[in-house]
């Protein structure tokens, strides 16, 4: 049994979540100040996790530490990929070639990398909204123009809109679709169905896809992740992106999955990519896939549990939120509409008035306004007083309408 009842001090770890948040979410520096002393913030907003990495993967990092030469790295063993392809084989029934995988300092960075390979100056990036930010920043960062399809929301349940996606896909300017499964920040874990559909119009125009699967191992128990590779045996031009950072709170570790089926890209990658990686990162990422599971299991119960009560807690102190539990990630994604009007600025309101840090509004692109995203994974008694306090605040306010 792990404990996730624990709560651990991050602070003076140069922690984004407890140092960074200033910047991150109001682009501001230190002399902004609250209410609030920056200690009593309950902190839901960074997609990383307040609980421990479990204990094999930081013992394979001691052991890494004890052999006490750290030059440069870059994964050559076959146990790496034996660990990779196992996972993947074993909880997701698929496989890839080994030449297919290389790694990367994080997902960002390969996503800004391969827009660049793919995508000549004047051709698009197409991906769905509301949106995970670094998809917008990947195609601005490249100076490629981007086209957003709003997915619909249904009570809280999102679907595609794929008249809406075919219409955009089929633009011969658009050459690239970055798709986010399972999705955040909406939590859908798209069905083979829906996969197939979505397949069957990339395949249609050819787009090359770079399906982002790091969220793929935190669903929820009832829920089945399926790699888009799956669906897709044949298809060239896909790339799968995955990652130990978010399921095994490895985030600052900075080692990432990606495998390309494409040769010619492969050789692009392999010529420009800057192509080494952390020693200590790649021995917890190969010890979290082969020994990390047990844990992962007892996490997606415990986030299960905290899914079900903030469920139950909206439902009784705020009963016009529209929110139903994500099928994967730890976020969850509610609907204020009915408390708030447009243009609300809401992580400012929640950080001033209810002492929450967490994300929402217009930091998913588009199609986001008055919605907010919690982070919970944390433990309970974090996330009973975050709620707490972000229903207080709501319903004080509504008050004094
Ligand atoms: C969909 C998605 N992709 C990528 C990332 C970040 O990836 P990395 O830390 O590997 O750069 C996140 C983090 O929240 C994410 O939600």
């Amino acid at each position: 049994m792990y404990n996730f009842d624990e709560v651990i001090d991050r602070r003076n770890t140069n922690s984004l979540n407890t140092d960074g948040f200033r910047s991150y979410i109001f682009h501001a520096d230190e002399t902004m100040t609250f209410p609030y002393k920056d200690e009593e913030f309950i902190r839901m907003w960074v997609a990383d996790m307040e609980f421990a990495t479990p204990e094999v993967i930081i013992d394979a990092m001691r052991e890494r530490l004890d052999q006490r030469i750290f030059g440069y790295t870059r994964v050559f063993s076959n146990d790496y990929y034996e660990a990779v392809s196992s996972w993947c084989k074993r909880r997701y029934d698929w496989d890839f070639k080994k030449e297919e995988l290389v790694t990367s300092n994080g997902i960002i960075p390969a996503l800004y990398e391969l827009v660049d390979y793919i995508c000549k100056p004047d051709e698009k990036v197409l991906f769905s909204t509301p949106s995970y930010a670094y998809f917008k920043y990947a195609a601005d960062y490249n100076n490629r123009e981007y086209v957003c399809s709003d997915l619909a929301d249904n009570n809280g349940r999102y679907t595609m809109d794929f008249d809406d996606f075919e219409k955009k896909a089929a633009d011969e300017k658009t050459t690239l679709f970055i798709f986010c499964n399972p999705h955040n920040p909406t939590g859908r874990v798209w069905t083979e169905e829906e996969l197939k559909r979505l397949a069957a119009i990339i395949e249609k125009y050819g787009l090359w896809v770079i399906s982002d699967e790091i969220h793929c191992d935190l669903t929820r128990q009832n829920q089945k992740h399926i790699p888009l590779g799956k669906i897709m045996p044949d298809y060239k031009k896909l790339i799968t992106c995955m990652a130990p950072s978010k399921t095994f709170n490895l985030a600052g570790m900075m080692i990432s999955n990606i495998m390309i089926r494409d040769e010619a890209l492969r050789e692009i990658w392999f010529s420009r990519h800057y192509n080494f990686d952390n020693p200590l990162s790649v021995a917890a990422s190969q010890a979290a896939y082969e020994r990390g599971e047990p844990w992962l299991k007892e996490l997606c119960a415990y986030l299960d549990k905290n899914f079900e009560f903030t469920k139950a807690y909206l439902a009784d102190h705020l009963p016009k939120a529209v929110f139903s539990i994500s099928e994967a990630t730890y976020l969850a994604w509610v609907n204020l509409k009915e408390y708030f009007n447009k243009d609300e600025e809401l992580p400012m309101f929640f950080a001033y008035e209810a002492g929450v840090l967490l994300e929402g509004g217009n930091m998913f692109v588009q199609n986001s306004d008055r919605y907010i995203r919690l982070n919970l994974a944390c433990p309970r008694a974090v996330l009973e007083e975050g709620l707490r306090r972000i229903c207080k605040a709501v319903n004080e306010k509504s008050n004094n309408r």
